[in-house]
């Protein structure tokens, strides 16, 4: 695969060809096995129910989204939960780091990283947390971006298939 991988905030009105496109990579991590909230099957309807929810959210500043886009297609995204209690305005969550498989290995899941982080300090957060399933692909990445685990939830979840998995709790503080 060849071309350029741009990252861009999606702010407000998130424009329906890019929900649609968002909806396409949140189909595809779930038939890939993807441990992600939803369950198999899950269509492009599903998908786009979805990621106007997250629209809305953006709307409302509670959340920042990102897109990772492939010779101007979106292939990637992820986004940070501001929608902290008043005792927690420096934290953030880290949420639905997703990339179409056809797009994944070429360190765009390592860019959205990067660049969340950076809109994280912008808006003041310096403690971001997730969780994700041990042993799976987001697992590895967050190592190697420097998270610290903190510990594994045994029995967290289902796989779109409907088999339990553990979850492991990560954080990371950044630099203010
Ligand atoms: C987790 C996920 C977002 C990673 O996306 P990605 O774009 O493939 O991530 P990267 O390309 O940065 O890293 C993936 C692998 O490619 C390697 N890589 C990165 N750039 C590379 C390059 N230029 N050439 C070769 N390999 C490369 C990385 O070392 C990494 O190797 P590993 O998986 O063996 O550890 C993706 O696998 C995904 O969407 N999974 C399903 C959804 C999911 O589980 N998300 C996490 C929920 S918490």
């Amino acid at each position: 695969m060849s071309g350029s991988v741009e990252i861009s905030v999606l702010d407000a009105p998130v424009p329906d060809a890019a929900l649609e496109q968002l909806a396409s990579v949140l189909v595809d991590c779930v038939e890939g096995g993807a441990s992600v909230s939803f369950m198999a099957p899950f269509s492009q309807a599903d998908g786009r129910t979805y990621f106007r929810k997250v629209a809305d959210a953006v709307a409302s500043g509670d959340a920042v989204l990102l897109a990772a886009k492939l010779d101007g297609r979106i292939v990637g995204t992820v986004q940070l939960g501001l929608d902290t209690p008043p005792n927690q305005p420096h934290r953030a969550d880290l949420k639905k780091m997703l990339v179409h498989r056809s797009a994944r290995g070429r360190g765009i899941g390592a860019a959205l990283m990067a660049q969340i982080e950076v809109e994280a300090i912008r808006r003041g957060r310096w403690l971001l947390v997730l969780d994700t399933v041990p042993g799976e692909n987001g697992y590895r990445l967050y190592k190697r971006a420097g998270w610290t685990e903190s510990g594994i939830i045994p029995n967290y979840a289902l796989f779109p298939d409907g088999r339990l998995c553990d979850t492991a709790v990560f954080w990371k503080r950044l630099d203010k």
